[in-house]
């Protein structure tokens, strides 16, 4: 049994920050997001895991991810030529399996508490596909399942517009090697009508072609954080669940913590409030500042005379004598944001990118 984690795609619902930055490198609680997927993975017992990632971004992907010792893991890169959806990146990953069966987990799902039951009822029921289900109040957006009177699942849709249930295909798919049939010859699957091949049409294809197809329904806490709103929401429901309260920097006597905060190492705390839970990378600066609850701020940021809260700031934020509370906000790396009202007169000086959101 092997693992394919995809780390390609076009991430749209991310822009702008998915024009520089690959979404699944974007922290969730402080950590890059495709981590919870390749801990998950690890988790089964499963040893060989395919990074399927496009054009361009091996080294960067690399960068992050390594071999896949840190894991226990022995990772293998393989391109996905272009961004064809997400049954392509299965495709493409037919001679790495070399025969295998394999578990697909989507590099932008989190499964917080893993999904070995869903692994070991695919090893014993031994079915061509396992089709993984998850309630979800807006499966509209996402591939849904359909169940005939007696409950035998007989249709696969992408995105339809009026779901029959409220139940979403949830991000990690099990297959073994007879799925790769559904990619060749005449009665082939075709891509949709966005240009992708999708997932469920290869559950269909085996539906269509009387192969065994299971059906697992997950009960745990399925996180996906595919845009915005999810990603804030995914942030406060993973620190609320995961900090530990480890405090590696000093902080000063005019300051003061409270709650569930963890603090990296070489940070400067000044005269300040942290009220958990929060999580704060290492070498970062906070002075004259509160920092609210569901924050988390990661390496190498500033914050002066400031508050924040429900917040994410990546890498190398600046935010300084800003007097409205930040909350809710996903700030990318290396934005500064600052008042400058004392040297400018009462004005807004904004230097922001495409597709950028200011709310005031
Ligand atoms: C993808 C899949 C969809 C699945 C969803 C789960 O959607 O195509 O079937 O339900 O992930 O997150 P996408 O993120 O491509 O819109």
């Amino acid at each position: 049994m092997k693992a394919i984690i995809p780390t390609g795609g076009r991430g749209t619902r991310m822009q702008p920050l998915t024009f520089s930055t690959n979404k699944h490198f974007i922290p969730v609680a402080n950590k890059p997001l495709i981590h919870y997927p390749i801990e998950a993975v690890a988790d089964t017992g499963i040893k060989e895991v395919a990074l399927t990632y496009n054009p361009g971004w091996l080294d960067v992907v690399k960068s992050y991810l390594g071999d896949g010792s840190n894991w226990g893991l022995k990772f293998t890169y393989v391109l996905q030529e272009k961004p064809l959806g997400l049954a392509n990146v299965v495709q493409v990953c037919e001679d790495y399996l070399n025969g295998d069966s394999f578990v697909f987990h989507l590099g932008d799902n989190i499964f917080v508490d893993g999904f070995k039951d869903a692994y070991e009822s695919f090893i014993k029921g031994k079915p061509n596909g396992l089709l993984c289900v998850g309630r979800h109040p807006e499966n509209a957006r996402m591939g849904v399942p359909y169940f005939n009177r007696q409950g035998k699942l007989v249709k696969c849709v992408e995105k339809p517009n009026n779901p029959p249930n409220d139940l979403a295909i949830i991000g990690v798919y099990f297959f073994n090697n007879d799925v790769f049939r559904c990619f060749k010859g005449r009665d082939k699957i075709k891509p949709s009508a966005r240009g992708e091949y999708e997932i469920p049409d290869v559950y269909q294809w085996l539906i269509d072609h009387k192969y065994k197809v299971d059906v697992y329904e997950y009960k745990g806490r399925w996180l996906d954080p595919g845009k915005f709103g999810d990603w804030i929401e995914s942030n406060q429901y993973l620190l609320d669940r995961n900090t530990n309260g480890e405090i590696k920097s000093k902080i000063d006597k005019e300051s003061l913590v409270e709650g569930r905060v963890t603090i990296g190492k070489n940070c400067k705390i000044k005269n300040s409030k942290i009220r958990g839970p929060v999580v704060i990378g290492d070498k970062v600066v906070i002075k004259d500042s509160f920092i609210g609850p569901y924050t988390s701020i990661s390496e190498n940021c500033f914050v002066e005379n400031s508050r924040v809260e429900n917040s994410v700031l990546m890498a190398g934020v600046t935010i300084r004598n800003v007097l409205q509370t930040i909350d809710n906000s996903l700030i990318g790396t290396g934005t500064e944001i600052s008042d400058v009202k004392s040297q400018h007169g009462n004005c807004l000086e904004l230097f922001v990118g495409e597709k950028s959101q200011v709310r005031l």
